[in-house]
């Protein structure tokens, strides 16, 4: 809508997990790394925890395009909601399995079958869950076992399990034990740096074809870090309505009169922030977008 005014090819603050949007943040490329690293040197289990809009999914669709460019097989569950049945029908359909796709056990063969012959032609094959937190146990007891797999050189099967914070309590479960001794990489995505959300907003901008930005000035990009806590989906969620309001105003830089309409219509709450007597105050909502 504003793209053409403020001279964007693209919008920059799109909610998607988009790798081309990436801003390489100290943290971030440890994670991917350590993902990476997880998967091709056939650890087993490799988990990412971080708050939600910290970046997981993103960090998860470049382990992808990685994989894809070195030719690693894998299967991508993102939406954990799942029965045992259905877990075993997603993997067979992404790792295009010629079975009952709806039968475990012939599901478990062919998969299998799949395992031991990628192994044998010096191939990878991984598994990548997002929203691992929402797992049903009886899901996790099959991923575990599915982690079991292995032959000399190491594990069949490489497992990325990605979920929020409550996902790391979940392990701590006596059920889970054996599964949480088997993680043999673990990384964790925290919110931003104040000097991190500068570089965020000006590396998204910039990406979008705006070089030097001067649409948000310092003081305010030091109001938004406050504001969003430096989590970068509510980054993008403010900024977004921020390049709106100032579009509508014909203004080419916004401020901190339009960050305090956007975020009273976010209907925001952060820590210090003084309580208004003029509407109810609602704590920060930061539930995942639907895809
Ligand atoms: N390092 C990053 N570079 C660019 N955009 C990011 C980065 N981290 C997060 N984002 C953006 O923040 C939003 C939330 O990220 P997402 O990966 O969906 O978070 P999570 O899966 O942890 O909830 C998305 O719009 C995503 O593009
Ligand atoms: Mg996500």
């Amino acid at each position: 809508m504003y793209n053409a005014f403020f001279g964007f090819k693209e919008s920059p603050f799109n909610l998607t997990p988009d790798p081309a949007f990436l801003y390489r943040s100290q943290q971030h490329e440890e994670a991917l790394a350590n993902l990476i690293y997880g998967v091709q040197s056939l650890k087993g289990f490799v988990v990412l925890t971080g708050e939600v809009g910290t970046g997981k999914t993103t960090m998860l669709e470049c382990l992808q395009d990685f994989l894809t460019a070195s030719r690693i097989e894998y299967a991508y569950l993102f939406n954990s909601r799942l029965t045992v049945e259905q877990f075993f029908e997603m993997i067979a359909y992404d790792l295009d399995l010629r079975c009952a796709r709806n039968s475990k056990t012939e599901v478990l063969i062919a998969l299998n079958q799949l395992l031991i012959r990628n192994t044998n032609e010096g191939r990878t094959t991984a598994l990548i869950l997002d929203e691992a937190h929402n797992l049903e146990w009886d899901v996790l007891e099959e991923v575990r076992l599915l982690g079991n797999l292995e032959s000399r050189r190491g594990k069949l099967l490489q497992i990325v399990l990605a979920g929020q914070p409550e996902f790391d309590r979940k392990l701590d479960a006596p059920s889970l034990r054996q599964l949480k001794q088997r993680i043999a990489l673990r990384c964790t995505l925290k919110p931003f740096q104040e000097s991190e959300t500068g570089e965020y907003i000006s590396t998204r901008l910039g990406k979008a074809g705006m070089s030097e930005q001067t649409v948000f000035p310092p003081e305010l990009i030091a109001e938004i870090h406050v504001r969003s806590q430096g989590i970068p989906r509510l980054i993008n969620a403010i900024c977004d309505n921020l390049l709106l309001t100032a579009f509508a105003m014909e203004s080419r830089q916004a401020t901190l009169a339009m960050l305090e309409e956007v975020t009273e219509d976010m209907r925001l709450d952060w820590p210090g922030r003084r309580i208004s007597v003029s509407r109810p105050s609602y704590s920060t909502d930061l539930r995942e977008p639907t895809m």
